[in-house]
Protein backbone atom coordinates (compact mmCIF):
# COMPACT_ATOMS: atom_id res chain seq x y z
CA UNK A 1 0.00 0.00 0.00
CA UNK A 2 1.53 3.76 -0.80
CA UNK A 3 1.61 5.94 1.57
CA UNK A 4 1.80 9.86 2.48
CA UNK A 5 5.08 10.71 4.19
CA UNK A 6 4.60 14.01 7.20
CA UNK A 7 7.08 16.28 8.52
CA UNK A 8 7.48 14.45 11.79
CA UNK A 9 7.69 11.06 10.43
CA UNK A 10 3.67 10.02 10.16
CA UNK A 11 2.60 7.87 7.39
CA UNK A 12 -0.76 8.39 5.91
CA UNK A 13 -2.24 5.10 4.18
CA UNK A 14 -2.92 6.39 0.42
CA UNK A 15 -6.75 4.53 0.71
CA UNK A 16 -8.83 4.87 2.91
CA UNK A 17 -12.86 4.47 4.03
CA UNK A 18 -14.83 7.74 2.89
CA UNK A 19 -17.86 7.66 5.09
CA UNK A 20 -19.91 10.61 3.35
CA UNK A 21 -23.19 9.36 2.60
CA UNK A 22 -22.86 6.36 4.77
CA UNK A 23 -26.34 5.73 5.92
CA UNK A 24 -26.87 4.80 9.93
CA UNK A 25 -27.67 1.66 10.58
CA UNK A 26 -25.05 0.30 7.99
CA UNK A 27 -21.76 2.54 8.83
CA UNK A 28 -21.12 0.68 11.67
CA UNK A 29 -20.89 -2.43 9.74
CA UNK A 30 -18.71 -1.11 7.09
CA UNK A 31 -16.40 0.64 9.43
CA UNK A 32 -15.70 -2.81 11.12
CA UNK A 33 -15.53 -4.57 8.23
CA UNK A 34 -12.90 -2.27 6.78
CA UNK A 35 -11.01 -1.93 10.02
CA UNK A 36 -10.70 -6.28 9.92
CA UNK A 37 -10.18 -6.32 6.37
CA UNK A 38 -7.03 -4.00 6.59
CA UNK A 39 -7.84 -0.41 6.17
CA UNK A 40 -5.77 1.94 8.00
CA UNK A 41 -7.43 5.43 7.14
CA UNK A 42 -10.96 6.42 8.04
CA UNK A 43 -11.97 10.07 6.67
CA UNK A 44 -15.16 11.41 8.66
CA UNK A 45 -16.93 14.68 9.10
CA UNK A 46 -19.27 16.07 11.97
CA UNK A 47 -21.70 16.95 9.16
CA UNK A 48 -21.72 13.42 7.90
CA UNK A 49 -23.72 12.74 10.72
CA UNK A 50 -22.68 9.59 11.54
CA UNK A 51 -19.88 10.15 13.81
CA UNK A 52 -21.87 8.36 16.70
CA UNK A 53 -21.94 5.15 14.94
CA UNK A 54 -18.35 5.53 13.21
CA UNK A 55 -17.44 5.85 17.31
CA UNK A 56 -19.28 2.57 18.30
CA UNK A 57 -17.33 0.54 15.38
CA UNK A 58 -14.19 2.21 17.21
CA UNK A 59 -15.08 1.59 20.33
CA UNK A 60 -15.78 -2.21 19.56
CA UNK A 61 -12.89 -2.69 17.38
CA UNK A 62 -10.32 -1.08 19.27
CA UNK A 63 -11.56 -2.60 22.57
CA UNK A 64 -11.54 -6.18 21.21
CA UNK A 65 -7.63 -5.77 20.89
CA UNK A 66 -6.55 -6.78 18.10
CA UNK A 67 -6.32 -3.45 16.15
CA UNK A 68 -5.12 -0.66 18.10
CA UNK A 69 -6.03 2.88 17.75
CA UNK A 70 -2.61 4.49 17.06
CA UNK A 71 -2.47 2.24 14.15
CA UNK A 72 -5.51 3.69 11.96
CA UNK A 73 -5.18 7.47 10.94
CA UNK A 74 -8.70 8.88 11.61
CA UNK A 75 -9.59 12.16 9.72
CA UNK A 76 -12.50 14.41 10.90
CA UNK A 77 -13.17 18.06 10.08
CA UNK A 78 -15.14 20.66 11.20
CA UNK A 79 -18.20 22.52 10.12
CA UNK A 80 -18.84 25.71 8.57
CA UNK A 81 -20.82 27.02 11.21
CA UNK A 82 -17.78 26.26 14.31
CA UNK A 83 -15.55 28.87 12.25
CA UNK A 84 -15.40 31.62 15.34
CA UNK A 85 -12.20 31.13 16.66
CA UNK A 86 -13.69 30.28 20.16
CA UNK A 87 -16.12 27.73 18.48
CA UNK A 88 -13.03 25.41 17.25
CA UNK A 89 -12.18 23.38 20.41
CA UNK A 90 -15.79 23.08 21.21
CA UNK A 91 -16.51 21.45 17.88
CA UNK A 92 -13.87 19.06 18.05
CA UNK A 93 -14.65 17.87 21.58
CA UNK A 94 -18.24 17.00 20.21
CA UNK A 95 -16.47 15.14 17.33
CA UNK A 96 -14.06 13.18 19.34
CA UNK A 97 -16.52 12.56 22.12
CA UNK A 98 -18.83 10.92 19.26
CA UNK A 99 -16.54 9.28 17.76
CA UNK A 100 -15.38 7.99 21.47
CA UNK A 101 -11.61 9.08 20.65
CA UNK A 102 -9.21 11.17 22.66
CA UNK A 103 -7.09 12.46 19.56
CA UNK A 104 -7.96 12.96 15.79
CA UNK A 105 -4.50 11.75 13.69
CA UNK A 106 -6.17 14.98 11.00
CA UNK A 107 -8.44 17.62 11.42
CA UNK A 108 -9.27 19.56 8.16
CA UNK A 109 -11.36 23.05 7.79
CA UNK A 110 -13.92 21.58 5.66
CA UNK A 111 -15.46 24.35 3.63
CA UNK A 112 -14.04 28.01 2.91
CA UNK A 113 -17.15 29.58 4.14
CA UNK A 114 -18.83 30.53 7.38
CA UNK A 115 -22.18 29.92 8.74
CA UNK A 116 -23.81 31.46 12.01
CA UNK A 117 -23.47 29.28 14.89
CA UNK A 118 -26.09 26.93 15.38
CA UNK A 119 -26.92 26.99 11.55
CA UNK A 120 -26.41 23.53 10.25
CA UNK A 121 -27.71 24.20 6.51
CA UNK A 122 -28.31 27.75 5.47
CA UNK A 123 -31.53 28.60 4.39
CA UNK A 124 -30.17 31.69 2.07
CA UNK A 125 -27.52 34.63 2.93
CA UNK A 126 -29.10 35.69 6.81
CA UNK A 127 -27.13 32.68 7.31
CA UNK A 128 -23.56 33.05 6.87
CA UNK A 129 -21.13 34.72 7.94
CA UNK A 130 -18.87 37.19 5.86
CA UNK A 131 -15.06 36.21 5.99
CA UNK A 132 -14.64 39.48 7.67
CA UNK A 133 -16.93 38.45 10.56
CA UNK A 134 -15.28 35.06 10.38
CA UNK A 135 -11.83 35.29 9.07
CA UNK A 136 -10.64 32.22 8.02
CA UNK A 137 -7.06 32.76 9.43
CA UNK A 138 -8.46 33.24 12.97
CA UNK A 139 -9.95 29.96 12.77
CA UNK A 140 -6.91 28.60 11.53
CA UNK A 141 -5.03 30.04 14.28
CA UNK A 142 -7.46 27.81 16.79
CA UNK A 143 -7.10 24.99 14.34
CA UNK A 144 -3.07 25.75 15.08
CA UNK A 145 -3.69 25.37 18.79
CA UNK A 146 -5.66 22.30 18.62
CA UNK A 147 -2.43 20.88 17.05
CA UNK A 148 -0.14 22.41 19.79
CA UNK A 149 -2.54 20.76 22.55
CA UNK A 150 -1.56 17.21 20.75
CA UNK A 151 -5.91 16.94 20.74
CA UNK A 152 -5.04 16.31 16.92
CA UNK A 153 -1.77 15.40 15.41
CA UNK A 154 -2.15 17.30 12.44
CA UNK A 155 -4.00 19.89 10.74
CA UNK A 156 -5.31 21.19 7.13
CA UNK A 157 -8.14 22.06 5.09
CA UNK A 158 -10.61 21.16 2.38
CA UNK A 159 -11.71 23.03 -1.04
CA UNK A 160 -9.45 25.22 -1.22
CA UNK A 161 -8.48 26.70 -4.58
CA UNK A 162 -4.40 27.99 -4.71
CA UNK A 163 -6.06 31.73 -4.21
CA UNK A 164 -7.44 30.42 -0.55
CA UNK A 165 -4.50 28.72 0.04
CA UNK A 166 -2.09 32.08 -0.50
CA UNK A 167 -4.17 34.30 1.58
CA UNK A 168 -3.75 32.07 4.07
CA UNK A 169 -0.34 31.34 3.67
CA UNK A 170 0.14 35.25 3.76
CA UNK A 171 -0.82 35.03 7.13
CA UNK A 172 0.17 32.24 9.38
CA UNK A 173 3.85 30.15 9.61
CA UNK A 174 1.72 26.95 9.81
CA UNK A 175 1.05 25.64 6.77
CA UNK A 176 -1.50 23.42 5.89
CA UNK A 177 -0.33 19.38 5.77
CA UNK A 178 -3.51 18.11 3.86
CA UNK A 179 -6.23 19.62 1.51
CA UNK A 180 -8.99 17.43 0.76
CA UNK A 181 -10.34 18.06 -2.78
CA UNK A 182 -12.89 16.91 -5.40
CA UNK A 183 -9.78 14.51 -7.73
CA UNK A 184 -10.50 11.66 -10.37
CA UNK A 185 -9.59 11.87 -13.55
CA UNK A 186 -12.57 13.92 -14.99
CA UNK A 187 -11.38 16.76 -12.48
CA UNK A 188 -7.32 16.34 -12.22
CA UNK A 189 -6.99 19.90 -11.11
CA UNK A 190 -2.95 20.24 -12.28
CA UNK A 191 -2.33 23.60 -11.41
CA UNK A 192 -3.64 23.00 -7.86
CA UNK A 193 -1.87 19.58 -7.59
CA UNK A 194 1.79 21.27 -8.34
CA UNK A 195 0.92 24.32 -6.44
CA UNK A 196 0.52 21.96 -3.38
CA UNK A 197 3.47 19.81 -4.22
CA UNK A 198 5.62 22.81 -4.27
CA UNK A 199 3.96 24.31 -0.83
CA UNK A 200 4.25 20.64 0.48
CA UNK A 201 0.60 20.11 1.03
CA UNK A 202 -0.45 16.75 0.50
CA UNK A 203 -3.87 16.05 -1.45
CA UNK A 204 -6.83 13.72 -0.62
CA UNK A 205 -8.96 13.03 -3.41
CA UNK A 206 -12.49 12.70 -2.47
CA UNK A 207 -15.89 11.79 -4.89
CA UNK A 208 -13.29 9.61 -6.61
CA UNK A 209 -16.12 7.22 -8.17
CA UNK A 210 -18.63 10.35 -9.03
CA UNK A 211 -20.36 10.17 -5.62
CA UNK A 212 -22.96 8.07 -7.97
CA UNK A 213 -25.05 7.74 -4.14
CA UNK A 214 -25.55 11.53 -3.79
CA UNK A 215 -29.08 13.19 -3.22
CA UNK A 216 -30.82 14.12 -6.37
CA UNK A 217 -30.61 17.45 -5.62
CA UNK A 218 -26.92 17.74 -5.39
CA UNK A 219 -27.02 15.92 -9.08
CA UNK A 220 -26.37 17.59 -12.36
CA UNK A 221 -28.68 16.65 -15.66
CA UNK A 222 -26.62 13.96 -17.86
CA UNK A 223 -23.36 13.60 -15.43
CA UNK A 224 -21.19 11.22 -16.43
CA UNK A 225 -20.39 8.00 -15.08
CA UNK A 226 -16.60 7.08 -14.71
CA UNK A 227 -17.69 3.95 -14.00
CA UNK A 228 -18.91 3.20 -17.17
CA UNK A 229 -16.89 5.10 -18.87
CA UNK A 230 -15.11 3.35 -21.67
CA UNK A 231 -11.47 4.17 -21.12
CA UNK A 232 -11.95 3.16 -17.66
CA UNK A 233 -13.63 0.08 -18.85
CA UNK A 234 -11.04 -1.25 -21.11
CA UNK A 235 -8.08 -0.12 -18.81
CA UNK A 236 -9.62 -2.59 -15.95
CA UNK A 237 -10.26 -5.10 -18.85
CA UNK A 238 -6.53 -5.01 -19.37
CA UNK A 239 -5.83 -5.49 -15.66
CA UNK A 240 -8.65 -8.02 -15.20
CA UNK A 241 -9.60 -5.12 -12.37
CA UNK A 242 -12.62 -3.29 -11.88
CA UNK A 243 -13.90 0.34 -13.33
CA UNK A 244 -13.70 1.25 -9.18
CA UNK A 245 -10.34 -0.09 -8.67
CA UNK A 246 -8.71 1.59 -11.67
CA UNK A 247 -10.28 5.07 -10.69
CA UNK A 248 -9.11 4.39 -6.99
CA UNK A 249 -5.37 3.16 -8.28
CA UNK A 250 -5.10 6.38 -10.65
CA UNK A 251 -5.12 8.35 -7.10
CA UNK A 252 -2.71 6.69 -5.25
CA UNK A 253 -0.87 5.95 -8.24
CA UNK A 254 -0.04 10.34 -8.17
CA UNK A 255 0.54 10.39 -5.07
CA UNK A 256 -2.45 11.82 -3.53
CA UNK A 257 -4.79 9.70 -0.79
CA UNK A 258 -8.37 8.78 -1.91
CA UNK A 259 -11.56 7.96 0.29
CA UNK A 260 -13.71 5.75 -1.86
CA UNK A 261 -17.05 5.12 0.08
CA UNK A 262 -18.96 1.57 0.75
CA UNK A 263 -21.41 0.18 3.09
CA UNK A 264 -21.26 -3.13 0.33
CA UNK A 265 -18.68 -5.41 2.01
CA UNK A 266 -17.59 -7.18 -1.16
CA UNK A 267 -16.53 -3.12 -2.25
CA UNK A 268 -15.11 -2.22 0.64
CA UNK A 269 -12.54 -4.99 0.21
CA UNK A 270 -12.05 -4.29 -3.60
CA UNK A 271 -11.34 -0.67 -2.91
CA UNK A 272 -8.67 -1.62 -0.50
CA UNK A 273 -6.92 -4.22 -3.01
CA UNK A 274 -7.16 -1.39 -5.58
CA UNK A 275 -3.55 -0.39 -6.08
CA UNK A 276 -2.21 -4.29 -5.78
CA UNK A 277 -4.93 -4.70 -9.04
CA UNK A 278 -3.73 -2.16 -11.20
CA UNK A 279 -0.29 -1.38 -12.24
CA UNK A 280 -0.68 1.57 -14.67
CA UNK A 281 1.71 1.30 -18.39
CA UNK A 282 2.43 4.66 -20.23
CA UNK A 283 -0.19 3.79 -22.31
CA UNK A 284 -3.17 3.86 -19.33
CA UNK A 285 -1.65 6.88 -17.62
CA UNK A 286 -1.78 9.13 -21.69
CA UNK A 287 -5.29 7.74 -21.70
CA UNK A 288 -5.86 9.05 -18.07
CA UNK A 289 -4.57 12.02 -18.65
CA UNK A 290 -6.52 12.91 -21.82
CA UNK A 291 -9.82 12.25 -19.59
CA UNK A 292 -9.42 15.96 -18.11
CA UNK A 293 -12.00 17.97 -18.46
CA UNK A 294 -12.44 19.88 -15.58
CA UNK A 295 -15.33 18.72 -14.30
CA UNK A 296 -16.86 18.86 -11.05
CA UNK A 297 -19.70 16.54 -9.31
CA UNK A 298 -19.50 18.41 -6.32
CA UNK A 299 -19.84 21.87 -8.41
CA UNK A 300 -19.97 24.07 -5.04
CA UNK A 301 -22.64 26.28 -6.04
CA UNK A 302 -24.39 26.07 -3.00
CA UNK A 303 -22.18 28.22 -1.36
CA UNK A 304 -22.47 30.99 -4.26
CA UNK A 305 -23.23 34.09 -2.63
CA UNK A 306 -22.07 36.91 -3.71
CA UNK A 307 -23.44 39.63 -1.47
CA UNK A 308 -21.75 37.13 1.93
CA UNK A 309 -18.70 37.43 0.28
CA UNK A 310 -18.34 34.22 -1.29
CA UNK A 311 -18.53 34.87 -4.93
CA UNK A 312 -17.74 31.10 -6.10
CA UNK A 313 -16.33 28.92 -3.38
CA UNK A 314 -13.54 27.30 -5.82
CA UNK A 315 -12.41 30.80 -6.94
CA UNK A 316 -13.05 29.82 -10.53
P1 LIG B 1 -21.72 1.28 -2.09
O1 LIG B 1 -21.58 2.06 -0.83
O2 LIG B 1 -23.01 0.54 -2.19
O3 LIG B 1 -20.53 0.40 -2.40
P2 LIG B 1 -17.62 8.14 -3.98
O4 LIG B 1 -16.58 7.42 -3.17
O5 LIG B 1 -17.07 8.75 -5.24
O6 LIG B 1 -18.43 9.11 -3.16
O7 LIG B 1 -18.64 7.03 -4.54
C1 LIG B 1 -19.45 6.26 -3.67
C2 LIG B 1 -20.43 5.47 -4.50
O8 LIG B 1 -19.74 4.48 -5.27
C3 LIG B 1 -21.43 4.71 -3.66
O9 LIG B 1 -22.66 4.65 -4.35
C4 LIG B 1 -20.81 3.32 -3.53
O10 LIG B 1 -21.81 2.35 -3.32
C5 LIG B 1 -20.20 3.15 -4.90
N1 LIG B 1 -19.01 2.29 -4.92
C6 LIG B 1 -18.07 2.14 -3.97
N2 LIG B 1 -17.09 1.32 -4.38
C7 LIG B 1 -17.41 0.91 -5.63
C8 LIG B 1 -16.80 0.07 -6.59
N3 LIG B 1 -15.64 -0.54 -6.34
N4 LIG B 1 -17.46 -0.11 -7.78
C9 LIG B 1 -18.62 0.51 -8.04
N5 LIG B 1 -19.24 1.34 -7.18
C10 LIG B 1 -18.65 1.54 -5.99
Amino acid sequence: MKSLNFANGDQLAAIGLGTWKSKPGEVKKAIKTALNAGYKHIDCAAIYGNEQEIGEAFNEVFSEGKIKREDIWITSKLWNNAHLKDDVAPALENTLKDLQLDYLDLYLIHWPVAFKPNVQMPDGPQDYLTPQEAPIHETWEAMVELKKQGKVKHIGVSNFSTKKLDELLDKTSEIPEMNQVELHPLLQQNDLFEYCAEKGIHLTGYSPLGSGDRSEGMKQEDEPNMLENDTIKSIAHKHQATPGQVLIAWSAHRGTAVIPKSTNEGRIKENLAASDAVFFDKEDLKKLAEMDRHYRYVTGKFYQVPEKGYPNIYDE
